[in-house]
């Protein structure tokens, strides 16, 4: 039986692979890693059917433990400081939990002499600056990272490779390109707006909306399709290489937030806020995930606006 580790179950990927991984490998033991103080909402509906293991990954110990009593077969790490505007104020602890952390699980890997094939959640934020002949974005485009974050993934992504290249160790790294749908978190730009419309709707916020740099454009994929990918990806892929996960299309952030407001049921006023600013912004993201089609004939099927209006219910729902 096949034991299957996610770390960061409880976050929205997470959550979102740990319930496919249920439905379609049922015959799986499908392990978790949270923290005490992550909160368990997401996966409130599955967490009879997951073993959840604490872990903190900044601690060496706590997963070398880990790995030592579970010895996956496949390890999804998915766990991340993974708000880009966190890392401007946070940048060291971006840095260690996203790069150390991941430098922990490897080793304790080697220590252990676990041979599971593990994904790397690396990301489109590490292409950075994208100049305009690069567009749709591939896998071999310079990286340009624009904020801390990006640096961060830019460490993961390398140290995935150095440790194939070193030790064998197999990696598969994902490039993933902006993923959203319900349960996002509500930082981010689609669910922060989906939230706010829903927030309007139900009049407890003036309807006015909020918003920051809208000028940016963005490829977003459905979180469903992605996690379908992550698994593609540990089946199908080449150990040492790396894909990008996207839709292949790309919206202005203008786009989205009008697309959303077009499904609200109420007139909501748009301004912009200042403190959602950035010190940089990338400004386009744009991927070509050919190289990942090839390999395993992935594509995105749910439709962005399927992925809205979900997200929107999603909100509608809670509110
Ligand atoms: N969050 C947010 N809030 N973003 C806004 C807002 C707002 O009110 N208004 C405009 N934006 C713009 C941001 O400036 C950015 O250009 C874009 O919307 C998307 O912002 P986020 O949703 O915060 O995502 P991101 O693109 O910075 O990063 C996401 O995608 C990466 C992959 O490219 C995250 O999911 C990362 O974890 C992921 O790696």
């Amino acid at each position: 039986m096949k034991k299957i580790l996610i770390t960061g179950v409880t976050g929205f990927a997470g959550s979102h692979l740990a319930e496919w991984l249920l439905l379609n490998h049922p015959d799986a033991e499908v392990y978790g890693t949270y923290r005490l103080r992550s909160r368990m909402e997401h996966i409130e509906g599955i967490k009879d059917r997951l073993r959840l293991v604490e872990c903190e990954l900044r601690d060496a110990q706590s997963v070398n433990e880990m790995i030592r009593t579970i010895r996956p077969d496949y390890i999804f790490h998915l766990a991340a400081q993974s708000f880009v505007p966190t890392s401007w104020n946070s940048p060291a602890d971006t840095l260690i939990v996203n790069q150390i952390g991941q430098l922990n699980l490897f080793e304790a890997l080697r220590k252990y002499d676990v041979d599971a094939t593990v994904q790397i959640a690396c990301s489109s934020e590490e292409y950075g600056h994208v100049l305009p002949g690069e567009v749709p974005i591939r896998e071999d485009n310079p990286l340009r990272p624009l904020s801390p974050y990006a640096v961060s993934k830019v460490g993961q992504d390398y140290l995935a490779y150095q440790y194939y290249q070193s030790y064998g160790l197999k990696t598969i790294r994902t490039r993933t390109f902006n993923h959203t749908g319900p349960r996002r978190g509500e930082a981010f730009v689609t669910s922060n707006f989906a939230k706010q419309i829903a927030e309007v709707e139900k009049g407890i916020r003036p309807p006015v909306i909020h918003v920051g740099n809208l000028k940016a454009k963005r490829d977003f994929t459905d979180v469903r399709d992605v996690v379908r990918a992550y698994w593609l990806a540990v089946e199908q892929g080449v150990p040492g290489e790396v894909y990008n996960i996207a839709s292949g299309s790309a919206y202005t952030i203008e786009d989205v937030l009008a697309k959303l407001l077009q499904k609200s049921t109420v007139q909501i006023r748009v301004q912009t806020d200042p403190s959602r600013m950035r010190p940089s912004d990338v400004e386009i993201l744009l991927g070509d995930y050919e190289k990942f089609h090839r390999q395993t004939g992935w594509r995105p099927v749910i439709p962005f606006d399927q992925t809205l209006q979900d997200l929107l219910d999603y909100w509608r729902a809670r509110i």
